[in-house]
């Protein structure tokens, strides 16, 4: 039975309206968002959850948006102890701690269909990098890949990024790196085929930086953000023009809906091939 179906169940018509209805689960720790209006009913949202996912064993709920430079949230426990977890996503492990780190484990699909693009003997270079969850993906999936370099700059995320190369066995073709992308990059100036960018808050200012590390011949960028639909045209145009500041242009765009991200602002990348 689903978690909404219980809550139907146990809860007024009104107390169900309040509580949202998709939740995360990173690993055995579950994120809920439960109204202020309905702390009185956490313990019963909780108790609903374990018996849907009974391998639970940390219940967070959000308390605030995702903020600042390492784009974290805080969170109150509600359930269990606050500690690490290790999430399994298309048979990678990806350890994280969630009050340290960003992670979605709704972008699984997302990171599939960038990996499934990499070819044999591309170098790739995915800036915000995160726990390293691209990175992995895409080394997992082309073993033929040259290099994947994965620049961070929360050193947690760093060290989680070392840690889950590790444990999945990619340490041959995954190389981490700590630090700021905009000194960083220009180390890999002209040396990648394939650049990501996943940081749909403020990717766009480092677009002429990620076509600066495309080797000569072109390659591809696949840049995230958000937009409302009909925002999409204006968004391609300021890509062309960060890319004619480096003397690049676009071969193409193709733009793909991600995630919905809050009323009518969609999470869009587009795939640019740049030459
Ligand atoms: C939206 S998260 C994405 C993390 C990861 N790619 C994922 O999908 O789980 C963006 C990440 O970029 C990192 N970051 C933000 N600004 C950065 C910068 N200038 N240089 C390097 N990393 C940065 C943040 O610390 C955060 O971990």
């Amino acid at each position: 039975m689903r978690l909404r179906e219980i809550l139907e169940k146990r809860f007024s018509e009104n107390d169900l309206k309040q509580v949202k209805g998709s939740f995360d689960i990173i690993g055995d720790v579950a994120i809920l968002e439960i109204p202020d209006s309905l702390s009185h009913r956490e313990k019963d949202v909780v108790d609903a959850l374990l018996e849907v996912h009974p391998n639970i064993r940390t219940v967070y709920k959000k308390e605030s948006e995702r903020e600042g430079v390492y784009r974290l949230r805080d969170f109150k426990l509600i359930h269990g102890d606050e500690k690490e977890t290790e999430h399994k996503e298309h048979g990678l492990r990806i350890r994280l701690d969630v009050r340290k780190i960003y992670f979605s484990p709704r972008e699984g699909t997302e990171r599939q269909r960038i990996a499934k693009q990499v070819k044999a003997n591309e170098t790739v270079m995915v800036m915000f990098a995160g726990a390293g969850p691209y990175a992995l993906t895409i080394a997992k999936n082309q073993p033929k890949v040259k290099k994947v370099y994965a620049i961070e700059i929360n050193p947690d995320a760093y060290r989680y990024i070392i840690e889950n190369v590790r444990i999945n066995k990619l340490g041959h073709k995954i190389v981490p790196i700590l630090g700021d992308v905009e000194t960083e990059c220009m180390k890999y100036s002209g040396k990648c085929d394939r650049v990501v960018m996943p940081l749909p808050k403020g990717a766009y200012e480092y677009i002429g930086l990620a076509a600066d590390c495309l080797k000569k011949k072109g390659g591809f960028i696949h840049y995230y953000f958000w937009s409302s639909k009909d925002a999409i045209e204006d968004i391609k145009e300021i890509v062309e023009v960060d890319l004619k500041t480096v003397e690049r242009k676009a071969k193409s765009m193709k733009v793909r809906k991600v995630s919905e991200y809050r009323p009518k602002v969609v999470k869009f990348c587009i795939d640019i091939k740049v030459e």
